[in-house]
């Protein structure tokens, strides 16, 4: 564990706290700055270069899976994956649980996507317990949680709003599929850690934002507002999160007829809608939520998202390993 964060394995967006955040983002920007020039980047690429991760992905992922892949490169990681069971003893009977015991005997921390909710808790569970203890990273958990998506949302939210210090009081529109979108439940329920927060949860009914995570916002006195119009809401927020809908999962879900979220889009006609200061925010991949015309709109932060997913994991990883004091330091020398 490190000392002074105290992380040691990410499950779930609601362990980091406001202190740990700051830390991550302020890092995320120092590894970004120090990457610039090829003397910082042979630093970087030093520091964990005696440290080998295992990217275990067995749910579809392009962004998470590169963007993990290239925080472990930054720093020096040597990363080895698995990304379909049918390659792995699995096939042959073994349990999810010894497969994974197998990954932490040879590698120094598992980053995980698994298609079950709570597999990550399980897992680092299960370690807490062995011989071999290594950090677990959930890089996405069913229709549960998905922390570091949450981290990147919460960087991307502090670099667009540099004039105001910080995320608090901001209004937030999650719009789309929030039931089911776990980058959606851990950020909303991360965001009830800053103060002043209001969220507007924007969808048909049937997809509206899961009771488990309102609950969250309610213990944290923080506010929010169910909305089924999304046009209402444009003028009114700061930051509007699109989803795309989660249709992988209605045949487990028990859903027979397609979903229609067609009124839950952003066209170039809303632009004018939105706030001149507003930043318009998607995990990815997008279906039609957003018109690809909205694109060239410079509040349209989407693809500065992605590319902050790659610092802010970066970050994650040096402080979990406790090299964001040689990464502090190396700045202040440098810089
Ligand atoms: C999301 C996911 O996998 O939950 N993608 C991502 O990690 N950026 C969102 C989605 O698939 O809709």
């Amino acid at each position: 564990m490190h000392p002074k964060t105290g992380i040691f394995h990410c499950l779930q967006s609601q362990q980091f706290d406001r202190e740990l955040l700051d830390h991550l983002c302020v890092l995320a920007d120092k590894i970004r700055d120090i990457a610039r020039s090829k003397k910082g980047m042979e630093y970087l690429m030093s520091l964990l270069n005696h440290k080998r991760a295992m990217l275990y992905f067995v749910q579809p992922s392009t962004r998470t899976f590169l963007s993990f892949y290239s925080a472990c490169q930054i720093l020096g990681i040597q990363c080895a994956e698995v990304r379909d069971t049918r390659t792995s003893s699995e096939v042959k009977g073994e349990s999810e649980e010894d497969t994974v015991r197998t990954f932490s005997s040879y590698y120094d921390f598992i980053i995980m996507r698994h298609p079950k909710a709570n597999f990550a808790q399980r897992i680092a569970q299960l370690l807490d317990d062995s011989e071999r203890n290594v950090p677990i990273i959930n890089a996405g958990s069913g229709k549960d949680q998905h922390p570091t998506q949450a981290l990147l949302d919460i960087y991307t939210l502090q670099r667009s709003f540099p004039y105001r210090g910080s995320i608090d009081g901001l209004k937030i529109a999650f719009v789309g599929d929030l039931v089911r979108g776990r980058t959606c439940r851990s950020l909303a329920a991360l965001l009830s850690k800053f103060d002043g927060v209001k969220q507007y949860f924007v969808a048909p009914e049937e997809c509206q934002m899961g009771s488990d995570i309102l609950e969250i916002l309610d213990r944290a006195g923080s506010s929010y507002e169910m909305v089924e119009d999304f046009t209402s809401v444009i003028p009114e927020v700061d930051a509007i999160y699109m989803t795309r809908l989660q249709d992988e999962w209605d045949k487990e879900d028990g859903i027979s007829r397609p979903i229609d979220i067609s009124k839950y889009s952003f066209n170039p006609e809303h632009l004018s809608l939105l706030k001149p200061d507003a930043i318009l925010m998607h995990p990815l991949p997008r279906r039609k939520e957003i018109h690809p015309d909205v694109d060239r709109d410079p509040r349209a932060a989407y693809w500065r998202q992605v590319r902050n997913g790659m610092w802010a994991r970066a970050a994650l990883i040096a402080a979990i390993f406790g090299t964001d004091r040689n990464i502090d330091d190396y700045y202040t020398c440098n810089y």
